[in-house]
């Protein structure tokens, strides 16, 4: 299969940073009981500047990084559940945004298994000899769809983005992607509030708005973790049986960071030690589509993961959709 390269990646995390404290003053919760229960501690909130901004301010830095020039991008693939519109994409605002036109530039939405979605897709145009070299960017603002009346839920999110340069390279190259829609009302927000329209009345139909149709996040957690627990070892398992290869020839795992209690059952069912694991949900909360992006940044500035390693980023998220990757970095 053809293999893929991260030429480079970046991140962006807004400024504004919450603590756990800072919930107390409008939920009833403690530091305690999120730290102990979730893993989090702090998490960066975009307050108001957009997905799109957060999402080039990744891009331009992963494209400095790479050592191309913007023309040389083929393709633009934003994974986002937060976009500021629903159309045009976000991708078309970050290409405007970078000062580039001309490639092709589109969204998708596979909730916290974007970024996994979007490396695999750009594998598969690269693959189709069509592109060269894709950026795809995460970029999440949850804070727009937090429903902060929701002490289970609430106190998870954050905002951010990261970056990644991809091109084509003769490494080996695997991943398991897939998604269940049986579970797709576990995880949920509606889009727009639907307002009844002239057609309505005129054609005497009754149309009632859900009261929860109101644009929140809404989340079955204990649902949402019973996937995560047996989704995650199972993907990551698949994708290493493609490649030929066991957990011990890993040498890093990034999973999405949306528990720390989710992450070490799947470690733990995996065999692999947790600091193969590379985390930072401490600071970031679940940032969605773009929790393995940033994570993996991370991991690559604090020297856990170095050039030639061989890697499995998987994530799982609303859908319920899940995928896992196995590459060289
Ligand atoms: O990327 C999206 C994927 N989403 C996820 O991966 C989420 C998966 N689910 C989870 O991570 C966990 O289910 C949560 C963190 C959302 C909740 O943890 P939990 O251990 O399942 O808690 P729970 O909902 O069973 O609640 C246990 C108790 C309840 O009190 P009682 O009924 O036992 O008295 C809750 O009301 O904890 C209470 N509780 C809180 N207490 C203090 C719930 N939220 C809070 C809170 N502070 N923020």
């Amino acid at each position: 299969m053809q293999g893929i390269k991260i030429l480079s990646i970046a991140s962006y995390a807004p400024e504004t940073i919450i603590s756990n404290d800072d919930f107390t003053s409008f939920i009833e919760t403690n530091d305690e009981w999120i730290t102990t229960r979730t893993g989090i501690k702090t998490r960066h909130l975009a307050m108001g500047m957009p997905t799109w901004k957060i999402g080039s301010n990744a891009a331009e830095k992963a494209i400095e990084k790479a050592g191309i020039s913007k023309d040389e991008i083929d393709l633009i693939i934003c994974t986002t559940i937060t976009p500021d519109t629903l159309i045009p994409s976000t991708a078309c605002y970050i290409q405007r945004e970078l000062g580039m036109s001309g490639c092709m530039a589109f969204d998708i939405n596979s909730a916290c298994s974007g970024f996994v979605y979007g490396i695999d897709m750009a594998q598969k145009y690269i693959a189709s000899g069509s592109v060269r070299n894709v950026l795809v960017v995460s970029s999440e603002e949850l804070s727009k769809i937090t429903d902060y009346t929701d002490r289970a839920s609430c106190i998870l999110f954050g905002d951010g983005a990261a970056a990644a340069v991809v091109a084509p390279s003769d490494t080996a190259y695997s991943s398991f992607l897939g998604a269940d829609g049986r579970g797709a009302d576990f995880l949920r927000a509606t889009c727009i509030n639907p307002v009844p329209h002239p057609f309505f009345e005129l054609k005497n139909i009754n149309h009632e708005v859900d009261e929860n149709d109101n644009g929140k996040l809404f989340q079955d957690g204990k649902e949402v973790y019973k996937f995560a627990v047996s989704i995650m070892p199972f993907a990551v398992e698949k994708a290493l049986e493609k490649a030929g290869l066991s957990v011990d020839d890993i040498d890093a795992f990034i999973p999405h960071q949306a528990n720390i209690r989710i992450i070490q059952t799947a470690a733990s069912k995996l065999g692999v030690p947790m600091d193969k694991f590379c985390l930072n949900i401490e600071k970031y909360g679940n940032t969605s589509s773009a929790s393995i992006p940033l994570a993996l940044c991370d991991a690559i500035e604090e020297g856990k993961v170095k050039r030639g390693d061989k890697i499995v980023m998987v994530g799982f998220g609303a859908g319920l959709t899940y995928g896992a990757v196995c590459i060289e970095y």
